[in-house]
């Protein structure tokens, strides 16, 4: 976080977005009618699982790259038969407490959780080493990443799955910009609550004295790169610091805190194919507004 603060364009990584709070501010968002991803993919997914099913076929190891979501994960898992699934999530809390409950949903299928950080290629449990693998990347988490890390991410998905596995990955499409200002810029404030959620995190855990009036959140999109940012903006020229350092902003200069990138069909499966996927079927809902992709860890090949 200070690292981000001190340099010439200050950002901090939207990871430190997730405190206790923030997580909770995010689960609001997700049932805001202005923020669309969330409901779509679940109603997409919900629709299109008999057909995934029926390409993926029973008995798979599922990985998912996160601690999984209790609505999403389970259209998954209830419809594909796994033999194991295999959730990763840098929280052990977070991710024993999700398992526990995901297995009341689905007392008969194995569980077997690693901590563990997925942008790293990690070592599944032996259980998952004999059975074919389907990653599973919901919720656009992806768009999180600027392309240069996404395709870093996607290949260490692969090393972690192996030649041959499939991997089902949720993108949020372009779309008018006055949709996805709504979405990051709710009429309600929640979004302004867990951008601004960071400040107070700051101040509370690197003994911060920022003047919390004196930032606000915007959200911009940025065409040429595709995506939304999240800032927060001074207010005023303001003066504070942060583990005893000292930080000044000029008025309107701002913290960059969050990258969601928006992808257009073809570049969304190019992102895939940069990253050692290829494409194998995708899906959206009947508005284009959010895509979930099929794609495949294909051997490596020396001519075309
Ligand atoms: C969790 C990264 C998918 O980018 O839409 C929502 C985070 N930030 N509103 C997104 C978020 C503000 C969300 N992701």
């Amino acid at each position: 976080m200070l690292r981000g603060l001190s340099q010439v364009s200050r950002a901090i990584p939207a990871r430190w977005l997730y405190d206790e709070r923030g997580s909770e501010l995010f689960d609001a968002i997700t049932r805001l009618q202005s923020y669309y991803p969330t409901r779509t993919e679940t109603a997409l997914l919900e629709r299109i699982m008999p057909e995934i099913a029926a390409r993926v076929g029973p008995g798979r190891a599922v990985v998912e790259f996160g601690a999984g979501s209790l609505t999403k994960t389970p259209i998954l898992l209830e419809a594909v038969k796994p033999a194991l699934y295999v959730p990763i999530d840098i929280s052990g809390d977070y991710l024993r407490a999700s398992a526990a409950e995901l297995a009341v949903k689905l007392p008969h299928l194995p569980i077997h959780p690693v901590e563990g950080n997925f942008g790293n290629s990690l070592e599944l449990p032996a259980e998952a080493a004999p059975l074919p693998k389907l990653g599973f990347f919901p919720g656009s988490t992806i768009g999180n990443f600027v392309p240069r890390s996404a395709t870093d991410l996607l290949r260490h998905f692969r090393e972690t799955l192996g030649t041959g596995a499939l991997l089902l990955i949720g993108m949020d499409r372009v779309k008018p910009v006055e949709r996805l200002i709504a979405a990051y810029d709710d009429a309600e404030g929640v979004t302004a609550a867990f951008n601004c959620n960071l400040l107070t995190r700051i101040n509370r855990e690197l003994a911060g004295t920022i003047p919390l009036d004196a930032f606000r959140h915007e959200a911009r999109w940025n065409d040429i790169l595709s995506r939304i940012e999240m800032h927060l903006v001074a207010t005023r020229d303001v003066d504070f610091s942060v583990e005893g350092r000292p930080f000044r902003f000029a008025g309107g200069s701002s913290i960059h805190t969050e990258n969601s990138h928006k992808y257009g069909p073809r570049g969304g499966r190019m992102l895939l194919l940069a990253g050692g996927w290829t494409p194998l079927a995708e899906w959206t809902d009947h508005a284009r507004d959010f895509a979930v992709v099929l794609a495949e860890a294909q051997p490596h090949r020396f001519a075309p």
